[in-house]
């Protein structure tokens, strides 16, 4: 046993990643790998019940799943998640996930999950007549891939929190119910992240649905049309008008990709010394640069298909493993082991 602390952390399937994917998250996974004994899924289970996946009538898009999870495998690698270091799986190639989601699922009280922001705005939000059980029981799930591998941190965005503090909850109830601290008390760890806007509007996240997104997968003349098409301070018409860097999509990202000019950019712009058109042409620049290499390496894996099933596979073994010898726990104080 390695006196490593355990990180569990899952990421649904949404195809190729963004910059807000990538450095919001993916980046500070790479980190940790070293400090931690970490384990990556992609959660292909939780994806179903998202009603991003549905048509009207709620059918469940799994046509593209399959592609989905190999692109952002191909993305997670090329970012630099380890299989030496890390454990890098898909949720359901460990069924005992599902095993430990449906024990969780007998102590979970329904007031928790009905309470649940997260489950409330999606309601709204989609406008959903007819909620799943899937979709109510998210939560429970998630607390299942936290627990099964005993994870004590789960870096995660502020919108998750409620979830982990939900799988801290289950933990604690089900160590409570059986009288022995099977599950550590799972945390949030909330890293202060840079904040990557939307193409077309500063106090936005970027997202996939939205469109306007560049991804580690776009080439260095779609980042070059993507950055001209970024959302600049509509009060600066001429290039030597005064601008407002603050509102501005570009400084947003020159803050992130060129942050040793960052006060000579903010100076030139309000003073009316820097053009829009230059400034978009500096930031493509930079970030085709900061780019390259995961770039390169993307389409290098992107080439050895078979190594990428290779490595989800030999994870999976590795997750299966921990998540038995849980579950053999579990069921022992459940005294379910007959
Ligand atoms: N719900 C998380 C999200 O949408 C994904 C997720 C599923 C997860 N299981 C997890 C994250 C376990 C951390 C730990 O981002």
């Amino acid at each position: 046993m390695s006196a490593k602390k355990v990180i569990t952390s899952g990421m649904r399937p949404t195809g190729s990643l963004h910059l807000g994917n990538l450095i919001g998250a993916l980046e500070n996974w790479v980190k940790l790998q070293d400090e931690y004994q970490c384990f990556y899924f992609i959660v292909d289970w939780h994806s179903l019940t998202t009603p991003g996946s549905q048509n009207s009538v709620g059918y469940q898009y799994t046509t593209n799943l399959a592609d989905n999870i190999y692109q952002m495998a191909l993305d997670w690698l090329s970012a630099g998640l380890d299989p030496n270091k890390s454990t890098i799986f898909i949720q359901s190639h460990v069924p005992e996930v599902a095993e430990l989601f449906l024990l969780l699922g007998m102590i979970t009280p329904l007031g928790w999950l009905e309470r649940n922001p997260t489950y409330r705005e999606m309601l709204e939000d989609y406008k959903i007549e007819y909620p799943t059980y899937g979709l109510l029981g998210y939560p429970t799930l998630q607390a299942a891939d936290i627990l099964i591998y005993k994870g004590e941190y789960v870096p995660v965005g502020k919108d998750q929190e409620s979830h982990v503090n939900l799988a801290r909850d289950i933990a604690g109830r089900f160590n409570n119910i059986y009288g022995k601290n099977v599950f550590p008390l799972p945390e949030a760890l909330l890293t202060q992240m840079p904040k990557v806007p939307s193409l077309d509007n500063p106090n936005r996240k970027m997202s996939k649905s939205s469109g306007n997104y560049i991804a580690i997968a776009h080439s260095p003349e779609e980042t070059v049309e993507r950055v001209k098409s970024m959302f600049t301070d509509p009060a600066k018409i001429r290039k030597n008008d005064k601008g407002h860097p603050d509102g501005c999509v570009v400084f947003s990202f020159h803050t992130i990709y060129n942050k040793e000019k960052i006060d000579l950019i903010r100076f030139e712009c309000q003073e009316g010394k820097r053009g829009c058109v230059d400034c978009k042409m500096e930031l493509a620049n930079v970030m085709n640069k900061a780019l390259f290499e995961i770039r390169e390496r993307r389409k290098e894996l992107a080439n050895r298909p078979q190594y990428i099933k290779e490595v989800l596979f030999e994870g999976a073994q590795k997750a299966r493993s921990v998540a038995q010898k849980t579950l053999a726990e579990v069921k022992e104080v459940m005294k379910l082991n007959y």
